[in-house]
């Protein structure tokens, strides 16, 4: 048995390709997700990978949903935050339910996350985190100051994780998607929708499958050094 990763929101879009991915690197992956059980079913028939039920978002929950993992499976050695959500709207028309729910899934479901597996890692003395944030975290977006927000936010929480990891061989890593082909990108409004698509040179939206590979690699033993980085895929539309 491989190492054992817990990807969140491993079930669907960005995250299931995740998932797959690193079942085939030869992880031991446990998907949690956070309402879809249909989807979930389908996913662990086709793929044979765990899936468990829990909010990122309620912090005991998180605790439970990795005692749990560890108790199936063996201490999680891999955790990609992935888990997320939009609540899109102007500035002038957010209310403060679409501001708190982002808040609480994107960024402080970040923090459930990683906070109750991170003791572990620590005596351990090895980790792989890695946090899915988003283009959109690096240049902002209109109709997102939430989730431009949290996805900023969650760089601020990579690299502090990496300074407070390295010594005990942990790393912490970000990963920026541009726009990708999944069920977030195509709720966007279609003319909206192609806009964008004009504004990315690469004239197309990323798969899924491109972000499980940058994380398939961040996470791989072989990448010890790397810590603190965010590697961006987003088909040239925006540089740091
Ligand atoms: N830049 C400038 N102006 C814009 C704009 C933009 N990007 N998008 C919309 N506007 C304008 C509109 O043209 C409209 O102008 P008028 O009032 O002059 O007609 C105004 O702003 C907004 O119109 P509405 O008041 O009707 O807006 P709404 O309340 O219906 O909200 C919306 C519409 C939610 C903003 C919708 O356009 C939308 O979903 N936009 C996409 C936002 C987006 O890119 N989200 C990313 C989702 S994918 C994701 O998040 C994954 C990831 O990490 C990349």
């Amino acid at each position: 048995m491989g190492r054992v990763a817990l990807v969140t929101g491993g079930s669907r879009g960005i995250g299931a390709a995740i998932s797959v991915a690193l079942k085939d690197a030869g992880f031991t992956v446990a998907a949690s997700y956070g309402g879809n059980d249909a989807a979930a079913e389908k996913f662990t028939g086709e793929t044979g990978i765990k899936t468990y039920k829990w909010s990122v978002a309620d912090y005991d929950a998180c605790v439970e949903g990795a005692k749990k993992v560890e108790g199936d499976l063996g201490p999680i050695e891999v955790v990609v935050a992935n888990a997320g959500i939009t609540r899109d709207a102007p500035f002038h028309k957010m209310t403060r339910e679409q501001w708190q729910e982002v808040i609480d899934t994107n960024l402080t479901g970040v923090f459930n996350t990683i906070h109750p597996i991170w003791p572990g890692m620590r005596e351990r003395k090895f980790g792989r985190v890695v946090v899915i944030s988003s283009v959109n975290g690096q240049k902002g977006q209109f109709a997102q100051a939430n989730y431009a927000a949290t996805k900023a936010g969650d760089l601020g929480i990579v690299r502090s994780l990496a300074q407070e990891g390295a010594r005990y061989g942990i790393t912490a890593n970000a990963v920026c998607p541009g726009y990708i082909a999944t069920e977030m990108v195509m709720a966007v409004p279609e003319k909206v929708r192609e806009a964008i698509i004009a504004q990315i040179p690469a004239g197309r939206l990323g798969e899924p499958e491109e972000i499980a590979r940058c994380v398939a690699f961040l996470v791989s033993d072989e990448a010890g050094f790397i810590t603190g980085s965010t590697i961006s895929a987003n088909g040239g539309q925006y540089f740091t």
